[in-house]
């Protein structure tokens, strides 16, 4: 798949030539060392939210141009609805919009996060809050590097939530803030999934006393929590008041949490293909004969029905170790059952 591979291959650019906003490019020009994190942060968060959706009808696969361009050009992820680059879902005002901006900025604070804590960034360091004192008697104290979030919350607001050029419009102004406020619900989930981690000192293991640290969830669990904001996401009025709110008028009284995933439209069956609004569909995607779940066919193929391929695997197998000192195996060929989607 050429995203993945991509990421990598710009990185002799510098900020002149990304096409940055202006905000941005101030940051790109002064701080030009911050750019492969960035674009880590970038790769973490597409790549956690493919593995997230693999399964169902909109797995997060944008159109090659579209990765090339997220890969050169990480500003596409900004603040900014219609960028002209990204396809529908970006722009479009859906749940899956939502879950690529809040899963972007995360991902953006969680590599920021690492290279402070890896000592790669002047600006940041391991949390200095937190290096020493504790607990006496109860046998532990702060040590180690504990992962400091500051830094990268600031970054990720800094570069993500930049202007919004000359959107005007209600609707523009709708779409603004409902990705403004799943940015920051991206970058809460980091913060909100910081856990303390111990490691034990003491004679043959006792764990008399403890050293403790800080640290980030694996990006996964922060992908899972998404998820799960995700699935009960808000739909919100498209009517812009002072604030944002529900579109539900009966619900109106329960507050939005600051974590929530808001929406403004409806999402698309993802089912066809729709060229101008860059969605694939779900024709000849692999799905599960047997699986009740969203990747089984009857779901992931919309009714349409599927093919089915039989695919031949050779492995090694049966491998034995011989003395002394080689490894000898059969082959083996096995027959699988691959179903697509029709
Ligand atoms: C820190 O920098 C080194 C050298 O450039 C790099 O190999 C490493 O992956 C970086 N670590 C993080 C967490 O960014
Ligand atoms: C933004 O404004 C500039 C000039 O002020 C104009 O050239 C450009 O087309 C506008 N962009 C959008 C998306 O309206
Ligand atoms: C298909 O779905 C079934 C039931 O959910 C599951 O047990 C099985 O592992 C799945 N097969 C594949 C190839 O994913």
């Amino acid at each position: 798949w050429l995203g993945i591979a991509s990421f990598g291959v710009p990185e002799k650019l510098g900020c002149t030539s990304l096409s940055l906003n202006g905000r941005q490019k101030d940051l790109c020009k002064k701080k030009p060392y911050l750019l492969p994190t960035i674009r880590e942060g970038a790769r973490l968060g597409i790549q956690e939210c493919q593995s997230q959706f693999k399964h169902e009808r909109w797995n997060c696969l944008f159109s090659p141009e579209t990765t090339t361009s997220l890969s050169t050009n990480p500003s596409a992820i900004t603040g900014e609805p219609r960028s002209p680059i990204f396809g529908y879902e970006l722009s479009s005002g859906t749940k899956e919009t939502a879950f690529i901006y809040a899963v972007t900025a995360a991902g953006l604070v969680h590599s920021v996060t690492q290279s402070c804590s890896a000592g790669n960034i002047t600006e940041c360091s391991c949390d200095p809050k937190l290096q020493s004192g504790g607990s006496a008697s109860e046998g532990w104290h702060w040590g180690g590097c504990s992962d400091d979030i500051h830094y990268g919350m600031w970054l990720s607001r800094k570069f993500l939530d930049g202007p919004t050029g000359n959107i005007t419009g209600k609707a523009g102004r709708v779409l603004i803030a409902m990705n403004l406020h799943n940015n920051e619900a991206g970058r809460l989930a980091v913060a909100k999934l910081m856990s303390v981690d111990c490691r034990c000192h003491g004679v043959s293991g006792s764990c008399a006393l403890k050293t403790c640290w800080k640290t980030m969830s694996s990006f996964t669990k922060v992908g899972s929590f998404l998820k799960e904001k995700y699935e009960n996401s808000v739909q919100i009025s498209d009517k812009l008041k002072k604030k944002i709110r529900r579109k539900e008028k009966s619900q109106r009284k329960i507050p939005i949490h600051k974590e929530d995933l808001l929406y403004v439209h409806k999402s698309p069956n993802y089912c066809v293909e729709d060229r101008k609004l860059g969605i694939p569909g779900t024709q000849g995607r692999v799905c599960n004969r047997t699986s009740e779940g969203p990747d089984g066919c009857n779901l992931l193929c919309c009714g349409r029905g599927y093919n089915t391929h039989v695919v031949r695997h050779v492995e090694r197998c049966e491998c034995k170790f011989i003395w002394c000192c080689y490894v000898r195996c059969r082959r083996c060929e096995t027959m699988t059952d691959v179903h697509t989607c029709k």
